[in-house]
């Protein structure tokens, strides 16, 4: 049998967290399937990465591939310490559980969220602007979609600034033991968080309406099931959206030709929104799935058990579906986009992501007409998760 070759991304160092598009790139040209080591602090050590597009979104959609890692005897640490959730799940289970909660992320349910998103954006502003300077991340781009996701499922104000820590150490871990902390800390906080809310008259948020379901219905959501949705609601409803409002951004800052369109033309902030999604895209690599039999990807046979990374940036720049797919261009055809996944896991939040970036950019770009870098951006998040920079220091 043929011998797989093992790429080490760790060998590319801090340049590939960075800038992980040269090896893609490299690696694409190639093919479309490889065999990774992934770098530290990764948990699962070799893979199988997928960075060609139309294999990409072909496997985000194969039910061989299942989410379920206790289908091939992997066990995931944040589903041990917090409970099950969507993206861990497998029918029947997934479809039980995004059939609970999907009705009340509709794009007409969102749309009703708007003058509350707005009423937040203006706010956020009002105390940014006389500043004249900032970082954008720690005072617009993450308070906004923190604030939106906390209001809809009921956080308490004064928990939230713990919270962000914790969420962010949770998706772009700096170390294995962090990871792990954190991890048993939001545990522990999703777990009060329900037993205050059960124990407290009923309230009109999401939670509140979850907690209620599974009351009344004992075997509709267990506990774990319960935390797990509060969860994955709030991780995802903001760790992403941060680095979609400030990536969008910092496009723009770095485009002025593309920022005069925008500026004289307001409509095209949609276009600057997807553009960014397909362009770096905050979800760089799908979570992990795990083939159930042996299939053929790409004409890569992967062995049944084996765990299997879906590159979404990877496949957003394959130039094949993308012409000159590193170029930031927001009047190409960005329909297809894999930046929200494919399939029964595509991104429950998607229409709400979409509504709050829009609503971010725009507002920034009319309140600030002189918007500019205030120097360069910081770190990027370490991990092969997430895709975004710590901090983005903006001047108007
Ligand atoms: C720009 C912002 C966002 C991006 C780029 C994004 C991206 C994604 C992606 C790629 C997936 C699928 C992962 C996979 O298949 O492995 C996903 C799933 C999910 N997202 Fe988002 N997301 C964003 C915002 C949100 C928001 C605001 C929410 C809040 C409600 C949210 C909630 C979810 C949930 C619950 C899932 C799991 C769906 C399932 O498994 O059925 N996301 N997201």
């Amino acid at each position: 049998m043929k011998q797989t070759k093992v790429i080490d991304l760790g060998e590319y160092g801090p340049r590939f967290t960075e800038d992980p598009h040269p090896v893609y790139a490299q690696l694409r040209e190639r093919g479309p399937v490889h065999r990774v080591r992934l770098p530290k602090p990764d948990v699962h050590q070799e893979v199988w990465l997928v960075v060609g597009y139309e294999e990409a979104r072909a496997a985000l959609a194969d039910p061989r591939l299942a989410k379920d890692g206790s289908k091939v005897g992997v066990t995931f640490l944040d589903e041990e310490l917090i409970g099950t959730y969507l993206l861990v799940a497998d029918p029947p289970q997934h479809t039980r559980l995004r059939g609970l909660i999907a009705r009340e992320f509709t794009a007409r349910r969102v749309e009703r969220l708007r003058p509350r998103v707005q009423e937040i954006t203006d706010s956020l502003l009002d105390t940014m602007l006389p500043r004249g300077r900032a970082d954008l991340v720690e005072s617009f781009a993450y308070p906004l979609p923190l604030t939106v996701i906390c209001e809809l499922l009921g956080v308490p104000e004064f928990d939230r600034a713990a919270f962000r820590k914790l969420s962010t150490e949770a998706v772009a871990p700096t170390s294995g033991e962090s990871e792990h902390e954190a991890y048993i800390q939001l545990a522990a906080y999703l777990g009060e968080l329900i037993d205050d809310k059960r124990s407290s008259p009923p309230a009109d948020d999401l939670l509140s309406a979850l907690i209620r379901t599974t009351d009344e219905d004992g075997d509709r959501l267990s506990p774990a099931e319960l935390r797990g949705m509060a969860f994955i609601l709030l991780i995802a409803g903001h760790e992403t959206t941060v680095n979609l409002v400030t990536g969008a951004v910092h496009a723009l800052l770095t485009h002025p030709g593309q920022l005069a369109q925008v500026r004289a033309d307001m409509s095209l902030v949609d276009a600057v929104v997807e553009e960014t999604l397909r362009h770096e895209g905050p979800v760089e690599n799908a979570t992990f799935r795990f083939a159930t039999e042996p299939l053929d990807i790409g004409g890569t046979t992967i062995p049944a058990g084996d765990s299997v990374m879906i590159g979404l940036t990877a496949a957003d720049r394959d130039g094949t579906r993308y012409p000159a797919p590193d170029r930031f261009d927001i009047h190409r055809d960005t329909r297809g986009h894999l930046a929200f996944g494919h399939g029964i896991h595509f991104c429950l939040g998607a229409p709400l992501a979409r509504l709050e970036a829009r609503v971010a950019v725009r507002a920034l770009l009319e309140r600030c007409p002189d918007l500019a870098l205030d120097g360069p951006p910081g770190e990027w998040l370490p991990g092969m998760l997430i895709r975004g920079v710590r901090s983005l220091p903006v001047r108007w």
